[in-house]
């Protein structure tokens, strides 16, 4: 086991790709290691990918809120964090499947015309840019996440300016601190809540409509219920998948001969993703996980109140069947990942996340076969953070080299 005392350097690494370097330095040392979180806390960090799937179907291993919840007004911290990223079952087990009541298949399915009118609406100005370059993340990957998870949930276009700043409030909270977490999550709750009576009033063929709707026999979603679920799904379903389109770019682009191989086949997008998944995940953490017992885990015994961390883009270079596991390879074989979590909180987005990947990317190659980062690889700096695997920007030109 490895002891390391400073707040840990994976989560402060600024360099491109340092963070994989780190983290392939940690697992080289062991599967399980104490780790300080950039807000000082101290944890147990598993970095052994099987040892991972075991901590994540370990009913002994309870869910907790995020770091901070006790220094929240109660009201506030009901509103936010009753929903089932933070339950066990049985209360994980009904509000998930009162959540699956509304987030159907075909709502997600129905979604793909939207995606790549979207999409194009997004990428249209952005041809007529090739001489100044853009950043995609500002101009295309977060607008685009955004503005899907928005037409999902029923948000009305006018409602939408704060929630990039919410969204990185909530997100990256170990790094930016307790009072700008809760006053953003004070405003969402707020706009949270009048959307719900708007709905209420006046329901449409949405996601909140859906919720307000949604009934198992006599049980329904309580008002917290319903403003903490709207609250997860805006949180988690807009900036990871805005990393997941973001990280593809820059490993396609930076990788010899791979942007102009997808261009010419194109039915290899899907996959390609799912190495990037493995490679470069939207997260590189999954959240805490509390002992509610002593247990042992890779021969590390954890007392009773001991916090897990799933060290996930770590364990996903640790897997016994990728031939080249420290790098974007899209001939690796296809194996399973941890991008999405493991076991009864595997994540209810990633059909949506793979859809949204897949038109976003096919619409890149197909409309800008010489897109290219306009700065050297060396200076696509990374955003430090304990959940969020993402980077500052990616600044990019359409012009022909
Ligand atoms: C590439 C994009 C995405 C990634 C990498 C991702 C990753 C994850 C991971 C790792 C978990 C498990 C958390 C845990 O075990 O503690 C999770 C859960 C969850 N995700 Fe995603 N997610 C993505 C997109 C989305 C989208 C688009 C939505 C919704 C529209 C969403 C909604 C959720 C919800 C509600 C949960 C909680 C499930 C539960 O606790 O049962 N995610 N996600």
């Amino acid at each position: 086991m490895t002891d390391v005392v400073t707040p840990s350097p994976f989560f402060l690494a600024t360099e491109p790709y340092e963070r994989h370097r780190l983290y392939a330095e940690l697992s080289a040392s062991g599967s399980v290691h104490r780790v300080v979180l950039p807000h000082g806390e101290t944890v147990w960090f598993v970095t052994d990918y099987e040892l991972s799937r075991a901590v994540l179907t370990d009913p002994r291993l309870m869910k907790v809120e995020p770091p901070f919840a006790d220094q929240l007004a109660p009201g506030l911290r009901a509103a936010i964090n009753s929903n089932m990223l933070y339950a066990d079952p049985p209360a994980h087990t009904r509000l998930r499947k009162l959540v699956s009541a509304a987030f159907t298949r075909r709502r997600v399915e129905g979604l793909a015309p939207r995606v790549q009118s979207l999409t194009d609406e997004l990428l249209d100005p952005l041809a007529r840019r090739a001489e100044t370059g853009f950043d995609l993340l500002a101009e295309f990957t977060y607008p685009l996440t955004m503005g899907v998870i928005c037409e999902l949930l029923g948000v009305p276009l006018s409602g939408r300016e704060h929630f990039r700043d919410w969204t990185e409030a909530v997100t990256n909270l170990t790094v930016l601190g307790p009072d700008s977490y809760e006053k953003a999550n004070a405003e969402l709750v707020d706009y949270m809540r009048g959307l719900i009576s708007a709905k209420r009033a006046q329901p449409a063929d949405d996601l909140v409509s859906g919720l307000v709707a949604a009934r198992d026999g006599g049980d329904q979603l309580t008002e917290d219920e319903m403003t903490s679920t709207m609250h997860v799904l805006l949180i988690a379903g807009h900036e990871t998948t805005a990393n997941l389109i973001g990280n593809s770019v820059r490993g396609f682009l930076t990788r010899p001969g791979m942007w102009p191989m997808l261009r010419a086949d194109p039915t290899q997008v899907p996959a390609a993703i799912e190495e990037v998944l493995r490679y470069d995940p939207p997260l590189q953490t999954i959240p805490r996980r509390r002992a509610s017992q002593d247990l042992e885990l890779g021969g590390v015994t954890i007392p009773v109140g001991g916090m897990v961390v799933v060290g996930m883009m770590a364990a996903n270079h640790n897997i016994d069947e990728t031939p080249n596991p420290h790098d974007l390879d899209l001939s690796n074989p296809q194996s399973a990942h941890l991008a999405f979590g493991h076991g009864i909180h595997f994540c209810v987005g990633a059909p949506l996340s793979r859809l949204e990947g897949r038109i976003a990317l096919t619409s890149l190659l197909e409309r800008f076969p010489d897109l290219r980062l306009s700065v050297p690889a060396a200076e696509v700096r990374t955003a430090p953070g304990l959940l969020m695997n993402v980077m500052e920007t990616l600044p990019v030109t359409t012009r022909p080299a």
